[in-house]
């Protein structure tokens, strides 16, 4: 089965990556906002995102027109009734997710695949939702979409080896390096992931050093690129907290329980770049 045109459901940081790595990779995009004025917000991005594209010289600008041209954004989901593939990427909350996937098996063609960009949420949970459990799985991209390298096919166990094979196809058609893995929470990289950045607020809340330094010592430490502080405040510390407690309610393992200090930043609404506050001011 070959994507020719995307759904993306949900236009906030992870949405709106993943319509623009799809565009620019040749796909026809309809993104479905729940507003207006975040459909624009996201319109006016992509534009911006892909004009600094080519400033660097990464895109030409007949590159670039195109792509916008092949985004459109709706605030109605039965507009992505004709799509190939539908990738949701809305709030990390189970109910919510749900909900989509009941709605989205409704207005979506027969033969069309569902998946999520969920970051540890339990996928065959979202698939039983619909009539179509064998055409529904896991592709999940990192932040941000266009630039980071690797998605993880997530395989539950209801999906068949066709829509596993349309997920891998379509990802490696948007320029990524695909990893196959199963549906357990985390997947490989988060599961790796979060707990090192769940014990680095617990070095911050143990006040073993200040939060500029736990990143500087990680950068110039292990070679990271950004540390820990900076990662979570790229990510979204609510969407984090959620992350850490799916992770406790697959594992019920001490270690993965969030430590106070998140939770209590979450909220408080310090939840990082998108917020304009969160480890670090943003303003
Ligand atoms: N942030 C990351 O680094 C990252 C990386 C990979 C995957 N993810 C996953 O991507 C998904 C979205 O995360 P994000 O970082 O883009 O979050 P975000 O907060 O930037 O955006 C969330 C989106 O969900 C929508 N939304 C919120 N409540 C909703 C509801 N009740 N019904 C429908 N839509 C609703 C918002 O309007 C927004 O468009 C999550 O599943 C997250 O785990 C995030």
């Amino acid at each position: 089965m070959a994507v020719k045109k995307l759904g993306v459901v949900g236009s906030g940081i992870m949405g709106s990556g993943i319509a623009e790595a799809a565009a620019v990779a040749g796909h026809e995009v309809v993104v479905r906002s729940r507003s207006q004025a975040s459909a624009d917000a996201l319109a006016a991005g992509l534009e911006r995102s892909l004009g600094r594209q080519v400033e660097k010289g990464r895109l030409s600008a007949e590159e670039r027109d195109a792509a916008v041209a092949r985004l459109s954004t709706t605030t109605e989901l039965d507009a992505l009734g004709d799509c190939d593939l539908v990738i949701e990427s809305v709030v990390e909350d189970l109910e919510v997710k749900k909900h989509l996937f009941i709605e989205l098996d409704r207005v979506c063609g027969p033969q069309a695949v569902l998946a999520t960009n969920t970051s540890t949420l339990p996928v065959v949970e979202l698939a039983m939702q619909t009539g179509r459990p064998e055409r529904v799985c896991g592709i999940h991209f990192f932040n941000p979409a266009p630039a980071m390298s690797l998605v993880e096919v997530v395989r539950p166990l209801t999906a068949s080896e066709e829509t596993v094979r349309a997920a891998k196809s379509f990802a490696e058609a948007c320029g990524k390096t695909v990893v196959e893995v199963k549906d357990q929470a985390g997947f490989v990289v988060n599961a790796l992931l979060f707990p090192y950045l769940n014990n680095a607020v617990r070095l911050l809340e143990n006040g073993v050093a200040s939060k500029e330094d736990i990143d500087t010592a990680m950068k110039g430490g292990c070679g990271f690129p950004m540390g820990p502080f900076a990662l979570l405040d790229l990510v979204g510390l609510d969407t984090s907290l959620a992350i850490m407690d799916a992770l406790y309610e697959e594992y019920r393992d001490p270690n993965y329980a969030a430590v106070p200090l998140l939770r209590r930043m979450v909220a408080a609404e310090r939840l990082g770049r998108k917020s304009g506050r969160g480890f670090y001011d943003y303003h």
